[in-house]
Order: C-alpha cells, then sequence, then structure tokens
C-alpha cells in the first residue's frame, strides 16, 4: 500500500521498511530517501502515512510518539480511538485507500476521530489523499463493511475478470485479447454506472432483454451462487478482522 500511495502521489519520498529493501527500491524509482529509522522519518515529515501492519502499532508508535507532527494511518481494522491512544496529543487521520490510487483513481474513505482536527491541517491532508482519487468521509461504524468491499475491491475485480478471461479462453479467445475485453467492458461500466447515479439494477436490465442471451447468462451466475458468494466473502473480511 505505501508503493501504490508513493506512486500515485508521484512525488520523492521519505520512508522506512522493516529491512527488506523496500524503501530503498522505492527511492530508486521516485526519488527522496529511505532513512536510517522511523524516528529520522518523523523528525523530518510534516505528516507520516503509517503503512506497516496493524500489529506494529504500538512499536511503531513508541519509536516516533511525541515527534512525530502528523498521523495518517491507512492500518486496517485500526480504530481512530485506537490510534490517538497510540499518538497521545498528535493529530491522527485514518484513512482507508485502494490500491487503484497507484494510478490515481483510488478511493480513500476517511473517518475523522473524537478529537477536533485543525481545520487548516485537515483540510491539507484531506487534498493530499484527494490527489489519488476520490475521499469519502464516513462514519467510523460503517469503516468496516466499506473497506470490506473498497478495500478488497481490486483484487475482488481482479479475480472476476480473472473468471471471464479464462471461460472466453476456453471457448477459443486468445489471453490478451479476453483480458482486454474484459477489463475494458468493466472500466465502461463503471462509467457508465456512474453517470447513472451508481444505479446497478437499470444499467442491468437494459443490457437484458427478456428472455435473451443476458438473461441467460445472468440466471447461470445466479444459479452457481454469486450473490451468496459475496454475502460470504464480506462476513469472510469482516468476522476475520475480529478475531
Ligand atoms: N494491501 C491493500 O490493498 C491495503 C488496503 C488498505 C489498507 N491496507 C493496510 O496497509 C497496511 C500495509 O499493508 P500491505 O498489504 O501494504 O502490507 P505489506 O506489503 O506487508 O507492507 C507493509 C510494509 O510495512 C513495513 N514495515 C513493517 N514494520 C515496519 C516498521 N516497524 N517500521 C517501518 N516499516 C515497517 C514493511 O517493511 P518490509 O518491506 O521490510 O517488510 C512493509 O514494507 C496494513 O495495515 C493494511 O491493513 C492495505
Amino acid at each position: 500500500m505505501a508503493r501504490a500511495l508513493a506512486r500515485g502521489w508521484g512525488d520523492p519520498v521519505l520512508c522506512t521498511d522493516a529491512g527488506s529493501g523496500r524503501a530503498a527500491a522505492l527511492v530508486e524509482e521516485l526519488g527522496g530517501e529511505a532513512l536510517e529509522s522511523n524516528l529520522a522519518v518523523a523528525e523530518r515529515a510534516d505528516l507520516v502515512v503509517l503503512c506497516h501492519k496493524p500489529v506494529g502499532l504500538d512499536s511503531v508508535a513508541q519509536e516516533i510518539s511525541g515527534v512525530v507532527k502528523a498521523v495518517a494511518s491507512v492500518l486496517g481494522a485500526t480504530p481512530t480511538e485506537r490510534l490517538e491512544h497510540a499518538y497521545d496529543g498528535t493529530p491522527v487521520f485514518r484513512m482507508m485507500p485502494n490500491t487503484a490510487v497507484e494510478v490515481r483513481r483510488g478511493l480513500v474513505c476517511y473517518t475523522p476521530g473524537r478529537r477536533t482536527p485543525d481545520p487548516s491541517l485537515e483540510a491539507e491532508v484531506l487534498a493530499l489523499f484527494a490527489r489519488l482519487g476520490r475521499v469519502v468521509s464516513l462514519d467510523e461504524r460503517q469503516i468496516e463493511a466499506a473497506t470490506a468491499v473498497m478495500g478488497v475491491g481490486p483484487a475482488y475485480q481482479a479475480l472476476l475478470a480473472e473468471a471471464q478471461v479464462d471461460a472466453a479462453v476456453r471457448r477459443g479467445l486468445k489471453p490478451g485479447l479476453a483480458a482486454e475485453l474484459v477489463v475494458e467492458t468493466m472500466g465502461g461500466t463503471a462509467a457508465l454506472l456512474a453517470a447513472r447515479d451508481y444505479d446497478t439494477l437499470a444499467v442491468r436490465r437494459e443490457v437484458t432483454s427478456p428472455g435473451g442471451s443476458t438473461a441467460r447468462g445472468l440466471a447461470a451466475l445466479e444459479r452457481a451462487g454469486v450473490r451468496a458468494a459475496f454475502h460470504d466473502a464480506i462476513d469472510a473480511v469482516i468476522d476475520g478482522a475480529r478475531t
């Protein structure tokens, strides 16, 4: 996620890693500096974007809390209250991006915390993330369900595309052509849905002539349990994050 964000911003970065060398690789690509410690980043940056795993919250906070000027966290399943506790007295912004930020077509969900942030700092942070796509502000009680569709969504869409490509290859299309047709159809459908106020049913009905081929294809997907599969998936994502 750090790499996707940094590529989306396209600016030189100040960054660290836990020893893998990925920070240096990012600097090689975008410019900036891979620093020797999180503390060094905190001392120099106006805003630190936390992109480690949620389990690292307390240990990273121990290194930089009190020094860091402001924190934006993309940590999954980590409520603002936990962030504010770990970074006592520091402005904290909980953001949930998806990997499409890399191409500036991302979604970033923002859940304002209990502390009232400095409005100009909040505006700056939101403007920074708005460079990566659309920022949607929502109540923190909605963040789990939101993450379960938009955070994991790129993987779902890729799987759905892959399944369709495989099916088309089985019926004779070359893989590259099949992938182009499927993915461009996804992109075009997304644009069409957005133009129609996200009315999925209306768009689906328009393509589906009564008794026609689309109706037969949709019925086959329903028989295969496509809706139930997505219900199971959202439960697995949300309930798994709580354990
Ligand atoms: N993947 C997504 O689509 C997505 C979407 C939304 C939110 N998120 C959130 O983003 C976070 C990262 O997920 P990810 O998929 O990008 O995981 P990841 O590929 O494992 O990346 C985690 C990065 O954090 C670095 N790191 C770990 N401990 C560190 C420390 N103490 N100091 C400095 N750097 C440290 C790791 O360094 P090394 O490279 O040295 O291991 C690694 O580069 C998670 O909290 C996740 O919930 C992910």
